[in-house]
């Protein structure tokens, strides 16, 4: 037996949660606390050594651009200069999500995204969860509250719609090993450096795939169950019926749960003819407020200005988007003209309206599939979890808490706060209220009971 595997035996060790997210990765740590008292659950401020917006925040991005890669923040600052002439990679999460995963990872990525060809998506993703392997190593070293040991943590991941026994469980692992001896070979230059050579990483890359590293995967953790789990990490009583609403970058995910077992041994049980994805996510209000700007630019413009300022509105939408939502207006400029667009120019946009549409008709349908399995259980109540991004946005709260005629006043429906009870009274909660909802994922995910297909080791 490896000595991490005897660790997570006997108890001792402890364990990291990634969530490698379509628009930002997360990781979290769950510890014995120093104390011994009950466990230390945190997310880690892995985006504080690179100038990401947020700490805890890293955004899935990278830039292939010019004989360099970028990672994160620094890849969409680089990808924002007028001379960059790659497109921004993001949503690499999706490449896991392919029909075959092995096909869709040998594949090149788009000359668009990668002029060199020397990259297929596997190195895309094997270069990132090593970047966010060195940069959690490096967090867990700057928090105190952390013992040394803590950089030997045991592993988990969270997996999004793929089911736990299906082919992406174990590339995810492998991925995990080849990472972790990417990040061996190039130890801090994967975060000092401000990007990486593409001869280097190539090298790095081969040398990975034909001799791994352990990458300590534990195990993978639905994504959804791992959102629940978070709001009860600390609870003394966990509901009997529980729909999460995760709406994140890319997807918006739907899974139901039923409260199973007593005392210890209580656990959440999936309700599987409830659980749905629908390929839409905040990334949707980001296209159509980038259609919104294109719509305003003077016809008359030639087709060369069009495409550059449609290439400068991709990289910023998300910080469009958060702008417009936070003060009810945004900007952007192209050839010297300022255009604004106010959140009831979205509201009143056919395209935001066919989405929304989409969300609450995919949420109608989740919900009246919990509440026929609770009435016939003879339960009272549903518990609606909201998580991701997503759930900070005002229609969507609506909407969780007006599911219109679904309920039939058969049933009473709960809609939780966006930040569950354990972190409201925490030191942190000033500082992580307006996130807490895309971290849910991570922190679920390393506190949550194993189910036996989930585990690796
Ligand atoms: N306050 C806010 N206002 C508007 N949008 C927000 C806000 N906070 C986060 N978002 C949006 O939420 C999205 C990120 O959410 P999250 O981190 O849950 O997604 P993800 O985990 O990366 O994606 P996925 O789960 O689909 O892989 C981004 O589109 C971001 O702009
Ligand atoms: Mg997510």
């Amino acid at each position: 037996m490896s000595d991490v595997a005897e660790q997570v035996q006997t108890g001792a060790l402890w364990r990291t949660c990634v969530d490698l997210g379509t628009s930002a990765s997360k990781v979290s740590v769950c510890a014995r606390a120093q104390d011994g008292r009950g466990p230390f659950l945190h997310p880690l401020k892995i985006g504080s050594f690179t100038g990401e917006p947020n700490p805890y925040l890293v955004q899935s991005a990278m830039l292939f651009d010019r004989d360099r890669i970028h990672f994160g923040i620094r890849a969409t600052e680089a990808a924002s200069h007028e001379e960059c002439i790659s497109e921004l990679l993001q949503s690499f999460k999706m490449f896991l999500a392919a029909r075959d995963v092995e096909e869709s990872l040998s594949l090149k990525l788009k000359r668009t995204t990668d002029p060199s060809n020397l990259f297929t998506q596997r190195d895309a993703l094997t270069l990132y969860t090593a970047y966010v392997l060195s940069l959690t190593e490096r967090a867990i070293k700057r928090e105190p509250r952390l013992s040394n040991d803590a950089h030997i943590s045991q592993r988990r991941y969270a997996y999004p719609i793929w089911g736990p026994d299906t082919k992406a469980n174990a590339v995810v692992a492998r991925l995990f090993d080849e990472a972790q001896a990417i990040v061996t070979e190039l130890g801090g230059d994967l975060v000092e450096a401000d990007s990486l050579a593409f001869e280097v990483a190539r090298a790095s890359l081969d040398r990975a795939r034909s001799k791994p590293g352990f990458g300590r995967v534990e195990a993978g953790v639905f994504e959804a169950q791992a959102a629940s789990e978070c709001h009860f990490a600390f609870a003394t009583e966990i509901p009997e019926f529980v729909l999460v609403f995760d709406m994140g970058a890319g997807t918006t995910d739907f899974a139901s749960f039923r409260r199973a077992g007593d005392g210890a041994a209580r656990h959440l049980e999936e309700i599987l003819v409830a659980r749905r994805t629908l390929a839409l996510g905040c990334d949707e209000i980001d296209n159509v407020l980038v259609a919104m700007f294109i719509d305003k630019t003077p016809k008359a413009s030639p087709a060369s200005v069009k495409r550059a300022f449609w290439k400068r509105l991709k990289v910023r939408a998300r910080q469009l988007k958060e702008t417009l939502f936070r003060e009810g207006v945004c900007h952007a400029t192209s050839q010297g003209k300022k255009m604004t667009i106010r959140l009831n120019d979205l509201y009143r946009d056919k395209g935001f309206r066919d989405f929304k549409a989409s969300l609450r008709g995919a949420y109608q349908d989740c919900l009246s599939r919990v509440l026929r399995e609770a009435l016939a259980a003879g339960a009272q109540r549903v518990d609606v979890i909201p998580a991701g991004g997503g759930a900070m946005l005002p229609f969507v709260q609506n909407m969780l808490s007006s599911p219109g005629a679904t309920l039939r006043g058969q049933m009473r429906l709960r809609v939780h706060p966006n930040i569950p009870g354990w972190i409201e009274n925490g030191d942190d909660a000033d500082r992580l209220g307006p996130i807490f909802p895309q971290l849910a994922v991570s922190l679920g995910g390393a506190i949550a009971p194993l189910r036996p297909s989930e585990a690796h080791f």
